[in-house]
């Protein structure tokens, strides 16, 4: 398969598409499945490549795994686990950090686990320290081998008081993960309770795991001694469904995303139509749709939940370009994830990004030199050009930036799409999209 897509865009995309589980519960879910003793299924699976990643993982550590990829069904046996060296696990894992959150179950069933060299850049930019902070509190031992890092439970894990400095979701997870079946009783505060984090835990209690979630963040899990298997169907993917209802707004167009859940897209439906868009809320989906007339400029940050996801916001700049007058969003996540506008700007965007918190809120980005807000002004006409799609969600931006552009655009490097957007080229077309 060709790694670039031919864009035609300035045409509404229009349809239905339909949506299937987060990609970013559904991996999290997959490694819970290594601390159950009997076969677990994880149902509304979407064929992406972050499954096909976690799925062979799985298998290196002795789990078999099957996926009936129309049913959505993946059945993963996990009664006899064996080690993996980290050689194997990089190969496997590519570029992914799925491996760090491997380390709490493998360490309750092997007794050891190794985080491959995950490469200078991709730890520069996004640390584990808090996992590894976390991982030693227990108990675990860490030494640095020649290709990564080796983790031992020579007493085993033991229950843990533990304070987050930021509400990071993988930190949350690894903790979870951990605690479930470590001795004793452990605490965290300033935990992230993401709707993925929410659906980690109940699949966690469907295994055996004694966990009690309070409105202020914190988290107290009582360890049990054994697991047992999971049924669980996955929440919908809300950042794909931000990502197609953003695609309408941008090409004036009218989406039927079935499947999208409202209890997990409110802060993001409130920006929507305060943007100017339209929705309907159905049993079986949502409706959103551009009404006609001009869209509205937006004042807005990023934030953990419930705040605006930081995922959300990159599809969302595109949809901004088109609106009337000046929006400003402050990413408070992650330090530099605006890279993607140069893109919009080489358009016809006008984006400027500044090194300020803008708007009312300081985060703590705002005194390290980061540009990690943007006023976007509108609006403006974009015109088709030759991009290389940066990252995931930058990547599906540059697509949405396409689709509204006049013109014959080539997207390059589409192929880190499928990490995340499953199908994404049968749904642009089902939804009327030219490209080839
Ligand atoms: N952080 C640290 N040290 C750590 C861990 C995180 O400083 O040890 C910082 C990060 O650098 C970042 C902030 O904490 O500035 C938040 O990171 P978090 O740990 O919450 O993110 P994550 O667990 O690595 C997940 C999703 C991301 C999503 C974020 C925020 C997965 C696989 N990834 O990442 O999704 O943006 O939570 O909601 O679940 C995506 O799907 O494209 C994606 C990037």
């Amino acid at each position: 398969m060709t790694d670039s897509i031919r864009v035609t865009g300035g045409r509404p995309l229009k349809g239905e598409i339909t949506v299937r589980g987060a990609k970013n519960f559904v991996s999290k879910a997959m490694v819970a499945a290594l601390l159950g003793s009997t076969p677990s299924t994880l149902r509304n699976v979407p064929n992406i490549r972050d499954v096909g990643v976690v799925s062979s993982l799985l298998r290196l550590h002795g789990a078999p795994v099957d996926y009936d990829v129309e049913a959505g069904d993946l059945h993963m046996d996990t009664s006899a686990l064996v080690p993996a060296d980290a050689a194997q696990i990089a190969a496997h894992a590519g570029s992914s950090r799925i491996p760090i959150l491997l380390c709490g179950p493998l360490l309750h069933r092997l007794g050891e686990a190794v985080i491959p060299d995950l490469g200078g850049c991709r730890i520069g930019d996004r640390p584990i320290d808090f996992h590894l902070e976390i991982l030693q509190k227990f108990g675990a031992t860490v030494t640095q081998m020649p290709d990564g890092l080796l983790l031992k439970a020579p007493n085993g894990l033991t229950g843990i008081k533990h304070k987050l400095a930021y509400p990071s979701v993988g930190a949350t997870e690894q903790l979870l993960l951990t605690a479930v079946m470590a001795e004793g009783v452990t605490h965290l505060e300033g935990a992230a309770v993401e709707p993925e984090i929410k659906d980690l835990i109940d699949t966690l209690q469907k295994m055996g795991a004694i966990i009690s979630v309070s409105t202020d963040r914190s988290i107290t899990i009582e360890g049990v001694k054994e697991l047992r298997g999971y049924d669980h169907t996955s929440l919908a993917d809300r950042i794909e469904v931000g990502s197609w209802a953003s695609a309408a707004l941008a090409t004036k167009g009218d989406i039927f995303v079935r499947g999208a859940q409202q209890r997990t897209m409110g802060m993001f439906l409130n920006v929507f139509r305060k943007v100017g868009g339209q929705f309907d809320v159905t049993a079986d989906g949502i409706r959103f749709f551009h009404p006609g007339g001009d869209l509205k400029p937006i004042a807005l940050q990023t934030d953990v939940h419930p705040g605006f996801m930081t995922d959300w916001q990159q599809p969302l700049v595109v949809a901004l370009t088109q609106a009337t007058g000046l929006s400003i969003v402050h990413e408070t996540v992650y330090e530099n994830r605006f890279g993607f506008t140069d893109a919009l700007n080489q358009m016809g965007a006008q984006v400027q990004l500044y090194r300020e918190c803008l708007g009312n809120v300081a985060c703590r980005f705002g005194e390290r030199n980061f540009q990690h807000s943007a006023v976007i002004s509108g609006p403006t006409p974009l015109q088709a050009a030759d991009i290389e799609v940066p990252d995931l969600r930058g990547g599906f931006s540059h697509l949405i930036a396409a689709l509204t552009a006049q013109g014959t655009s080539t997207v390059h490097g589409i192929g880190i799409i499928d990490r995340g957007y499953e199908n994404f080229r049968a749904k642009l077309a089902a939804l009327g999209a030219e490209v080839e």
